[in-house]
């Protein structure tokens, strides 16, 4: 076994992902034997200074000076601590901060000179993702006595980090990470950086603990073949809808992801209605596939006023774009970025649920299960049963379930 050590400092504004990557790193890790421990600046200063004081925005004013130096204390008490774990008997020290300023990674760089040093930025902008991870995080104990200004506390809290905010650049090893779509922007090391590789492959390698993909329960236009559009569920889909409820009850669905429509949506509230927390995102990601002018047409129509387009998306129904609409092709891209906005949200529940719609859900499907693209939009997709998707480092899971 190699005795390689390896600092690695994680970099970027609050509510970046740094936290679930430090975790799924070190078990990672773990799980190879090799000692790997988190050394997190936010836990250590809530165990030595006044929740009060620290959960504040102006805490993290660059011009509040006894806080910066507080908070200069803390960081280097967790150099400290990673060099001594180093020193002993671990391998991989992770240090999980902010390290927003150029100034603090110098002074890192120069306490933390004895084993190589590889610092990681997470970076992520999308507004939806964080203005639900800001609402997750609010809801921590440290920031219960802040109640309805918690929010915006926290987001002060991100501006403050934003005025001294350096990326990577000079520094002698980085990665700098897309951390919604686990997907690596620009690297460069200097230096022969231990357990590389598998540390980029488990940086880029995508993580979901348990998602439950249904698709929406019957609508008026599926009782009559008609497609797209945005009709409601018939009385026997909300039957359906409450046999699901009733089957979840006990799973604690915390986000359950839907797309605009209101036959995924009513689906999901009667399911929400049945759980203690849960909440709904309605995502334009998961919308059905856009059918252009054949929208809110039963397939019978199509093939007597549109032979022409009947007959062509036939012969390549992957490729075929309806005319003024879209193709499973097209679709690709904004379920894929659907699904990664589920993944990163996952990181606050254990159980999540999508209501997709039929193309869409193959589409899911196939972002999992290996598919010729002929064969993608042959996809079985039931009405009546949910497929149970887990794929973590350790456990890979796929099953196709009835619920009543
Ligand atoms: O029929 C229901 C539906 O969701 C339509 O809204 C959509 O156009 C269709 O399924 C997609 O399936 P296919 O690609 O097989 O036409």
């Amino acid at each position: 076994m190699t005795d390689e050590k390896l600092y690695i400092v994680l970099m970027g504004l609050p509510a970046r992902g740094k936290s679930t990557l430090a975790g799924r790193l070190r078990d990672a890790f773990r799980k190879d034997g090799i000692p790997t421990r988190i050394f997190n600046n936010g836990k250590l200063r809530r165990s030595y200074l006044p929740l009060q004081e620290t959960a504040r925005s102006e805490f993290y004013s660059p011009k509040n000076l006894t806080a910066v130096e507080l908070r200069k204390k803390i960081a280097i008490m967790n150099m400290e601590r990673a060099k001594s774990y180093l020193h002993n008997s671990g391998q991989i020290a992770i240090l999980d901060a902010t390290n927003a300023g150029r100034e603090r990674r110098v002074t890192i760089e120069k306490t933390l000179d004895n084993h190589p040093l590889l610092f990681i930025e997470c970076i992520n902008d999308d507004e939806d993702i964080l203005t639900l991870s800001v609402q997750e995080k609010i809801k921590l104990p440290e920031f219960a006595h802040l109640k309805d200004k918690a929010a915006t506390e926290f987001l002060k809290r991100i501006d403050y980090y934003r005025m001294i905010y350096k990326p990577l650049k000079v520094e002698r090893n980085y990665i700098r990470i897309d951390s919604l779509q686990n997907m690596i922007i620009e690297e460069k090391h200097s230096d022969a950086i231990p357990f590389y590789d598998r540390l980029r492959d488990y940086l880029v390698t995508d993580e979901v603990k348990n998602l439950f993909l249904i698709r929406h329960t019957e609508s008026e236009y599926n009782i009559v073949n008609r497609i797209g559009g945005d009709p409601p569920l018939t009385e026997n889909g909300k039957v359906q809808a409450t046999s699901l409820g009733r089957f979840f009850r006990k799973k604690k669905i915390s986000f359950i992801f839907t797309s605009t429509k209101q036959r995924t949506i009513d689906t999901a509230k009667i399911i929400c209605e049945m759980q203690d927390d849960c909440r709904i995102i309605s995502l334009q990601e998961f919308d059905e596939i856009n059918a252009g002018i054949c929208e809110r047409m039963t397939y019978d129509e199509i093939e007597e006023n549109m032979p022409h387009v009947f007959k062509r998306r036939g012969a390549n129904k992957y490729h075929y774009v309806y005319p003024d609409g879209e193709s499973y092709e097209t679709m690709k891209p904004r379920i894929t970025q659907g699904i990664k906005k589920a993944f990163f949200l996952n990181r606050y529940a254990n159980n999540i649920m999508i209501i997709g719609h039929q193309a869409v859900n193959r589409m899911i499907l196939s972002h999992f299960l290996y598919r010729r693209e002929d064969d993608v939009p042959y996809i079985y997709i039931p009405q009546d049963r949910f497929y149970h998707i887990v794929s973590t480092q350790d456990k890979k899971l796929f099953e196709l379930k009835r619920y009543n």
